[in-house]
């Protein structure tokens, strides 16, 4: 994929009109910590909460890469809001989507694209982060329902999701054979949310430790069979890595225009090796942007984009992160001071090269396929 169709560009078109009209006010408020409850109403409204999710369950069946737009755009500005848009689409609903029965489909995934019900992933737990199929979290089957017991931390969206894709153990002896996939509303008896985590930046995304008591999870609640929940997990971290490299694509490009804008070009000498800084990092962004689109058409063509998906996620988390640390030194000691838009992009940074698999789980997951 080379170019965006005549249809692409158009919906660039609105992405960015909403960006302008919508995104940009809700920084501030994001920044001080509040989530963006009305702003996700907004985007519900205007489907942009079912962007790839066909018309059928209410989503607008754009294409995969309309939606990876979707978040790159957005995240130039709010990669707080990237992020929730990601979650909940890419891992959210998808695994619904792809794994879920008709009626799983109908019950969630119809109010999950309109933004009726805002979803998550809960796979990490405390001793679960990279080698995430050695999961505690126990789902024992009693009658029609799952007992299940365990914690999740560091859940993006969680406490304000109405719905998680839950990953437990159903078998223990069987490693990721026995990890079982289920969709938990927060209603359910035995849900908890429990720790309120701050972080160094995306503020105004929420991220929050969730316990299971004895929860009662219906049968019909369980996604896919017992035992296939590794795999599900796995399959769908291919779109929400997709998901992530488009927020470090958004933040990378948002740095870069914000020292192009504010450089200034001393002398001669400085000037030089200023402009030179600045080629460096577009031809970053170009680099990232064609391993993140590669991915997303691979994706939306139905093929396998594993090793892609991973290869877009680790280049554009180090873009990003390069480029808001270069921002910063090209902009002087303005761009430290809170307020500034590129020291809250570099604080955003950061957390792309560990969520959603580190950097060194991508270059394992590279690596497998050499
Ligand atoms: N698609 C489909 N199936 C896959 C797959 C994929 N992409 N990747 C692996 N599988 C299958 C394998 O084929 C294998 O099946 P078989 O045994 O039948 O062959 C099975 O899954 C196990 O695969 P591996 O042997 O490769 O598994 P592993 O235990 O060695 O682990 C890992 C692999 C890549 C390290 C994995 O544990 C991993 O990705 N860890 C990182 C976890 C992660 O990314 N967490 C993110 C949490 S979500 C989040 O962060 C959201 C947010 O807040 C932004």
């Amino acid at each position: 994929m080379l170019a965006f169709t005549d249809k692409q560009l158009s919906f660039q078109h609105l992405i960015r009109k909403f960006v302008a009209d919508e995104v940009i006010k809700v920084v501030p408020k994001m920044e001080n910590g509040e989530f963006p409850k009305e702003t996700l109403k907004v985007m519900g409204d205007a489907g942009l909460l079912g962007i790839p999710i066909p018309k059928v369950y209410g989503g607008q069946e754009l294409d995969f890469i309309s939606y990876t737009m979707t978040i790159h755009e957005i995240s130039k500005v709010s990669p707080a809001l990237g992020v929730i848009l990601s979650v909940h689409t890419s891992v959210g609903t998808n695994p619904i989507l792809r794994f879920g029965t008709d009626e799983q489909k109908q019950k969630y995934v119809t109010k999950l694209s309109r933004g009726i019900y805002l979803g998550a992933f809960a796979l990490t737990e405390p001793n679960a982060g990279s080698d995430a199929s050695s999961l505690k979290t126990n789902a024992e089957k009693q009658g029609n329902h799952y007992i299940v017991n365990g914690s999740k931390v560091f859940i993006t969206n969680g406490g304000e999701a109405d719905t998680y894709i839950m990953f437990a153990k159903t078998n223990s002896s069987l490693g990721s054979k026995g990890i079982t996939a289920f969709i938990v509303e927060k209603n359910m008896v035995g849900f908890h949310v429990g720790k309120d985590e701050k972080k160094m930046g995306l503020h105004g995304s929420r991220t929050v430790q969730l316990h299971f008591e004895n929860m009662k999870v219906p049968v019909s609640n369980r996604l896919g069979n017992e035992g296939e929940g590794f795999k599900i997990a796995m399959a769908n971290l291919d779109a929400g890595r997709i998901g992530i490299a488009a927020q470090s694509l958004g933040i990378a490009e948002g740095a870069l225009y914000e020292a192009n804008k504010n450089i200034v070009f001393t002398e001669e000498k400085e000037s030089i090796l200023q402009q030179g800084k600045l080629a460096d990092m577009e031809t970053q962004v170009e680099a990232a942007r064609l391993l993140v689109y590669r991915a997303a058409y691979l994706y939306q063509q139905g093929m396998k984009c594993t090793k892609q998906a991973s290869m877009a996620k680790l280049f554009a988390s180090q873009a990003a992160m390069n480029l808001t640390t270069e921002a910063i030194q090209l902009i002087g000691v303005g761009a430290v001071i809170q307020g500034n838009v590129v020291e809250r992009l570099f604080r955003d940074a950061k957390v792309c090269e560990i969520y959603e698999g580190t950097s060194e789980i991508q270059r394992i997951v590279i690596s497998k396929s050499l």
